[in-house]
């Protein structure tokens, strides 16, 4: 299938690292010309790198999204050096900052100090928003476009212990769904991908890093079992096991998929 990716210019945010990072290789395997935005410029440069050693083009496009000027400005580079505005815009860079007490466990909504809801709100709801806003004038101009949240089951069931990340999670579906309503006419399509709990190497412990097994992470034995998916293979999901269906959201061939939330999360939520 040919996803008409060919000369497209994405941004990925958060593309430094794990599930941003297979995004940006997906996205450069199928002929986009990236831009790999991360917080750390190193993280956004080694993966650029990456992509140009495969033969792909990128842009290492170090920005902190929560900071508007600064989107701006990665922006307006993008359109500036690829010579055409981004057309596709995968917003993933988020964050489950909530702290971590002893044994890897996240707070009760109760127990979490107030000052750390504003980061989990600043980076997943107004950094998708200053991103969408960024973009938003230059696909209008070219009367296409393709916005792909990544989002967490969290946001559409809710978790325990993750309470201000599911509702930032949330809102930027139902940001999303006004967005795809707005500019459907643009022939701008906005869909959001729930994930669950994925697995990669920038996770250094706990059940999710790359080294547990069902011997060494008693915890990683009951989660799989929460994921029909994970439970047949005996891992939980990867990025390459997501990344291939936001490369297909944001293709060509999903033009009539839009306002959407697609669960990637091997069975964990069915709606
Ligand atoms: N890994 C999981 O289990 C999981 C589960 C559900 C949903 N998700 C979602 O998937 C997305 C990616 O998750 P991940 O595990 O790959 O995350 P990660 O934390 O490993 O990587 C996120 C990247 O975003 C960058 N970043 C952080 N703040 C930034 C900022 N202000 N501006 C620009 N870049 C910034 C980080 O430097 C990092 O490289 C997130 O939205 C996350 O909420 C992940």
């Amino acid at each position: 299938m040919n996803l008409g990716l060919e000369g497209k210019v994405a941004l990925v945010t958060g593309g430094g690292q794990g599930v941003g990072r297979q995004i940006c290789i997906e996205l450069a395997g199928e002929g986009a010309a990236v831009v790999v935005n991360d917080l750390f410029a190193e993280r956004a440069q080694a993966v650029a790198g990456e992509i140009e050693a495969a033969g792909g083009r990128a842009l290492a496009a170090p920005a902190d999204i929560t900071r508007p000027e600064q989107v701006d400005a990665m922006v307006r580079l993008a359109a500036e050096h690829f010579g055409k505005p981004i057309s596709v815009l995968v917003n993933n860079a988020g964050i489950v900052p909530e702290r971590r007490e002893k044994g890897g466990r996240t707070p009760l909504f109760l127990d979490m100090p107030v000052a750390d809801w504003a980061k989990v709100v600043d980076l997943n709801v107004y950094g998708t928003m200053h991103c969408c806003r960024a973009v938003l004038p230059g696909m209008i101009e070219h009367g296409a476009g393709r916005i792909v949240n990544i989002i967490s089951e969290a946001g559409r069931v809710g978790e325990a212990q993750l309470a201000v990340y599911s509702g930032a999670k949330a809102a930027i579906a139902a940001f999303g769904k006004a967005i795809a309503r707005e500019h459907g006419r643009h022939r701008i399509t906005v869909n959001s991908v729930a994930l669950g709990a994925v697995s990669h190497a920038g996770i250094k412990d706990g059940p999710l890093s790359v080294g547990a097994t069902v011997d060494n992470d008693e915890r990683l034995g009951k989660m799989l079992n929460l994921y029909p998916i994970a439970k047949g293979l005996g891992r939980l999901c990867r990025p390459e096991d997501v990344s291939g269906v936001v490369a297909f959201l944001a293709s060509e061939r999903a033009l009539f998929v839009t306002g959407q939330t697609l669960g990637a999360s091997g069975g964990f939520v069915m709606l």
